[in-house]
Parts: structure tokens; C-alpha cells; sequence
């Protein structure tokens, strides 16, 4: 019996040495130490031998149990430890490679420059109307009518402005202008409020005009002001937006809602005021529209005209942005072509 013993054990030895895998490790195990395994039969076998015999052989059979089951143990690890090894070099990573190029977005020149006018503007004591004062989606009620737009007003034309389907009199609206009425109606004065945002006009496409863009509103109210305060606002910003040395002038014109009202040009940026293609000819671009607000519109949203008075500015971010930056053709603000929008 013991030579059968060793005879299993060295068996069981040379298929533990032999085996290739984990799961052939595995079988030899179940074939030689499980319950139903060659061993547990010996010992079952035991119990007919003498008791001196007994102990001999048993404790053998105990020895080489042991011994296999550590050397069993031991392949085992050697097993784990090449797959961990083999696991680990597939999955290597060399940190010395240089990393992916991931180009970094900037921001929309129309973007940078709204904020420069805003924080402008608000260097001037101006602040931004909360976002419900300044509705792309509008009614005519604030689009036209408390502006003192008149209802035939060729400006409400549908050839002009876009009208939903949402209901009748919502529009798109076409001026940022409706603002000052929310924000009139929003808070007593003193108010002074700009509110930038996104303008829709029905318009055939072409290097100067796209059916929509971008506006930045202004109103001041408050007791004696003067359009000695609007020239004093808007001359100051002009001389921060473009630089000191360019000249302006203020042009009497006429908007509803404003009385009396001025558009304000900017000596012509190209050609210095000599007169070229740009200006057409005159030395001069126009850069915004402006005026006192009309005692009619006070008095709609409540404001007393003889105590209060005010004054109210609009104006383009794509024009402002084109003379500052020389751009000839509005379309590229909006066609996001890189080699465009890398320039800024
Ligand atoms: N809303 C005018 C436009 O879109 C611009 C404008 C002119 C705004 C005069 C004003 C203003 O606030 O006082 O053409």
C-alpha cells in the first residue's frame, strides 16, 4: 500500500508539472485530492489494515497530501501571476508618448465682442436686464406698440418681421428696443439698463445684412437728464470701443420712439474720413441710433414725463465688430469657417 502511495504521489507529480493551465491544474487536483479523488479511496481502504500498518500508511498518505497540495498551491500562484503578467503588458501604457492633440475652442468673435461693449457700458454704470426683460419671442405690444411704433409702420411689415405661428401679434423680435419697455414697467427710476441680445429682421441675405443679428440696448431714466448726458455716455464709450483719436458726430433722425433722436457715426475707419468704397464716399460710418425717449413712451409704461426723462441708444454687434476688425462681409460671422473664426 505505501508503494502504491508513492506510486500516485510521483503520478500526481509529474501531471501537476505538466499542466499547462489553470484549469488543467484544476482537474488534476479533482482527480487526485477531491472527496471522489485517488487518495480518499486509499484512506477509506485504511481501516483493513493492521493498526501498526495503519499509522504508518496513514500518516504517508497525510505527508504526500500535503505535499502535493502545496505544490499544487504553488503552480497555482505561478499560474495567477503570468496571467497578471501577461494582463498587465497588454494593457501597458507608455507615459512617455506624447498625448493626443485635442484643439481648444475659443470664443465667437460676436461673443467677445458683445462682452467688451458690456463691460464697457457697465463701466459706465449701466447694468444687463435680467434675461425676462429681454424676450427673443415678443409680442408686437413690446416690439412696436408701447415704442409708439405707429400700426401702419412699414417696420411691421411681414416683408420686415418675422411673425409666429404661436398666435397672432408674436413676433420675432426686430430691435432689442422692447426691452426698455419691460424694464421700465420692471422698476421706478432711476433706471439705467442695457440689455444685449439676438435681433430677427425678414431680409434677402447679403454681405451686409443677415436675417438676424445681434443688438445691445440702452436706456437711462431719471430726473435731468439731458442729451448733454447721452453725448456724454456715448462719446465716452466710442472713445474706449474704438480709441481715442477717432473722431464722431451726432445726426439728427428720427426713431418712434425717441424725441428728438440722433444716429452717431464714427469717422470712417479705412479711409480716415477722405471718403471710400466702405463710407460710401462720405469719411463717415454710421455706428448707432440714439435719442431722448419719447414722453409717449414714459407715459404708456407709467412714468410721470414731466418729472422724469431719459435717454435710449441701440446698437449693431456685428457693425461694431466689422469696423473695429475690418470685416467686409457679415455671412462670415455666421458660417463658422475656421479660418475665419482663428483669427480671433
Ligand atoms: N431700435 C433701433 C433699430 O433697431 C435702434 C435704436 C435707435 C435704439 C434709437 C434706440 C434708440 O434705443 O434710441 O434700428
Amino acid at each position: 500500500m505505501k508503494e502504491q502511495l508513492e506510486k500516485i504521489y510521483e503520478c500526481a507529480n509529474s501531471e501537476i508539472e505538466k499542466a499547462q493551465s489553470i484549469a488543467e491544474l484544476e482537474e488534476v487536483k479533482g482527480k487526485y485530492l477531491s472527496r471522489k479523488g485517488e487518495f480518499n479511496e486509499i484512506k477509506k481502504n485504511l481501516k483493513n489494515l493492521p493498526d501498526d500498518e495503519k499509522r504508518v500508511v496513514g500518516s504517508l498518505a497525510n505527508e504526500i497530501t500535503q505535499k502535493l497540495e502545496s505544490s499544487i498551491k504553488t503552480r497555482f500562484e505561478a499560474f495567477y501571476q503570468k496571467e497578471l503578467n501577461e494582463k498587465l503588458m497588454k494593457d501597458k501604457i507608455d507615459i512617455t508618448l506624447p498625448g493626443k492633440f485635442i484643439p481648444q475652442g475659443h470664443v465667437h468673435p460676436l461673443t467677445s465682442t458683445t462682452n467688451e461693449i458690456v463691460s464697457i457700458l457697465q463701466s459706465l454704470g449701466f447694468s444687463v436686464v435680467p434675461s425676462e426683460f429681454s424676450p427673443e419671442v415678443e409680442t408686437e405690444y413690446y416690439n412696436f406698440d408701447m415704442l409708439n411704433v405707429p400700426k401702419d409702420h412699414p417696420a411691421r411689415d411681414v416683408q420686415d418681421t418675422f411673425y409666429t405661428t404661436i398666435a397672432k401679434n408674436v413676433v420675432l423680435r426686430s430691435q432689442t428696443s422692447g426691452a426698455q419697455i419691460h424694464a421700465m414697467e420692471g422698476q421706478k427710476p432711476p433706471i439705467r439698463v442695457i440689455a444685449p441680445g439676438r435681433v430677427y429682421r425678414n431680409e434677402n441675405i447679403n454681405a451686409r445684412k443677415n436675417n438676424f443679428f445681434h443688438q445691445i440696448e440702452g436706456l437711462y431714466v431719471d430726473k435731468d437728464i439731458t442729451f448733454g448726458d447721452l453725448k456724454g455716455v456715448l462719446n465716452e464709450f466710442i472713445r474706449i470701443y474704438f480709441g481715442a483719436s477717432r473722431p464722431t458726430r451726432f445726426r439728427s433722425s428720427f426713431f418712434p420712439f425717441t424725441e428728438p433722436s440722433a444716429e452717431i457715426d464714427v469717422q470712417c475707419i479705412m479711409c480716415e474720413g477722405k471718403g471710400c468704397k466702405i463710407c460710401s464716399g462720405t469719411g463717415w460710418l454710421e455706428i448707432l441710433g440714439a435719442g431722448m425717449v419719447d414722453p409717449n413712451v414714459l407715459k404708456g409704461v407709467g412714468i410721470d414725463p414731466d418729472v422724469y426723462t431719459g435717454f435710449a441708444f441701440g446698437m449693431g454687434v456685428e457693425r461694431l465688430a466689422m469696423l473695429k476688425y475690418a470685416i467686409d462681409d457679415i455671412r462670415l460671422f455666421f458660417n463658422n469657417d475656421e479660418r475665419f473664426l482663428n483669427q480671433f
